[in-house]
């Protein structure tokens, strides 16, 4: 039986290879452009109030996260137990876990990892406090908390700021956790098109999780930790005085969707696909929707060889398959590779096993995607290379 080792160990021999020569279909990390993205994030986050504290979904590696931190992140976000537990097994620090861990073996992995790493959850219950107080108890270990609070989202997170402050207090006087403040997610406001709009609802969401803030203080409650935004509220949540973290993660890659949304940032991430059927102007790649993320924008073909096909109001892409209009000349022949930049990155990675990372169009080395669901690396923790 071939393991996720085996597979990062094969791929490994093709470190050498020209970038368009590896079997397809493969996810390809240019390395550059991620190093130019990183650095462009620091240098706008420099005058802002607000710290980076990237969201590690977005690439789930621990090279990636690594040189976050390097570039000046305060830590790393996460959206699982299983990502954070990756992270701090290659011994990465200050991870934020934005969202609820909820379950025994999930809040026992909480608890160990508490013991590598300053860690930190989201909690909107008080059945969540009390699993992760006992979890902590157990493990001998101190688990941090913030309160997460509804900002618009209506997603998780306490109704109100009577609810968090509630909450908060609970979690204060309960053995094994240390209270860190709060979070409000303003995820409705990324996907508005409209800037204008756009910064009236994020101002909107943040007066709400300030407004939290506010009555946590003067409840005596820890707001050392005021958390929030994503990469399309960057420089909203990010400059909001009382705001002290911003949870961006998307301008690492960048891909069809936050390209539109927030330009200055290179798509640094690409599928790698070969025409397997040619007719005229139609070409069918061997990828499809178990290959890349679509969602809410198509792929791209990088330098525009061909564009997938939009018919019968929805854009041709099966399983296994994305058809593609040529252009009325194309050299494009069976047996060809393109890449596609994803309409969406961070579905994407969680496909791949490995990233093919490149630097001057050659494979330079491989990378483990980890913490992917159903995958053995979960809560395993390979080392970064
Ligand atoms: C809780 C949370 N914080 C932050 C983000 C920010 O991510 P991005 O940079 O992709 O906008 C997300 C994305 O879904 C999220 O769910």
């Amino acid at each position: 039986m071939t393991t996720v080792i085996d597979r990062l160990s094969q791929a490994r021999q093709l470190i050498g290879n020209d970038r368009t020569d590896i079997p397809t279909p493969a996810l390809i990390l240019d390395l550059p452009k991620v190093e130019r993205n990183l650095a462009e994030m620091a240098r706008r986050m420099a005058p802002l109030p607000a710290r980076l504290r990237p969201h590690a979904k977005i690439h789930k590696s621990p090279a990636l996260g690594r040189m976050q931190l390097d570039a000046g992140a305060i830590g790393l976000t996460t959206a699982t137990v299983w990502e954070a537990a990756v992270m701090a097994d290659a011994g990465l620090d200050n991870l934020l876990i934005a969202n609820q861990v909820v379950g025994p073996v999930k809040a026992a992995e909480l608890a160990r990892i508490a013991g590598l790493a300053t860690v930190t959850a989201a909690v909107d219950s008080a059945a969540s406090v009390a699993e992760l107080s006992a979890a902590a108890s157990q493990a001998g270990t101190e688990i941090g908390v913030i309160v997460e609070v509804d900002v618009g989202l209506h997603r998780s997170g306490v109704r109100s700021a009577g609810a968090a402050v509630a909450l908060g207090r609970q979690a204060t006087d309960a053995p094994g956790l240390a209270m860190r403040g709060l979070l409000g997610y303003e995820g409705h406001c990324m996907l508005e098109p409209d800037r204008a709009l756009r910064i009236e609802k994020a101002r909107a969401s943040n007066a709400i999780l300030v407004g939290a803030a506010d009555d946590f203080a003067a409840a005596g409650l820890c707001t050392d930790i005021v958390a929030g935004g994503g990469l399309g509220t960057w420089d909203i949540t990010g400059a909001n005085p009382r705001i002290t973290e911003l949870h961006a993660g998307s301008y690492i890659f960048s891909d069809a969707f936050h390209r539109n949304l927030v330009p200055g940032f290179e798509p640094a991430l690409t599928v790698l696909a070969t025409i397997i059927s040619q007719s005229g102007a139609t070409a069918v790649l061997d990828c499809g929707r178990k290959a890349i993320g679509i969602d809410r924008t198509p792929p791209e073909v990088v330098g525009g060889a061909g564009s997938v096909r939009f018919e019968h109001n929805e854009y041709f892409i099966h399983e296994e398959h994305i058809v593609l209009d040529l252009p009325s000349v194309s050299a494009l022949a069976v047996g060809d590779r393109v890449e596609l930049m994803p309409g969406y990155s961070p579905t994407t990675v969680n496909f791949y096993d490995v990233y093919f990372v490149a630097r001057d169009g050659v494979i330079i080395d491989v990378w483990p995607v980890c913490a992917r669901y159903g995958s053995a690396t979960v809560g395993v923790g390979p080392a970064a290379p």
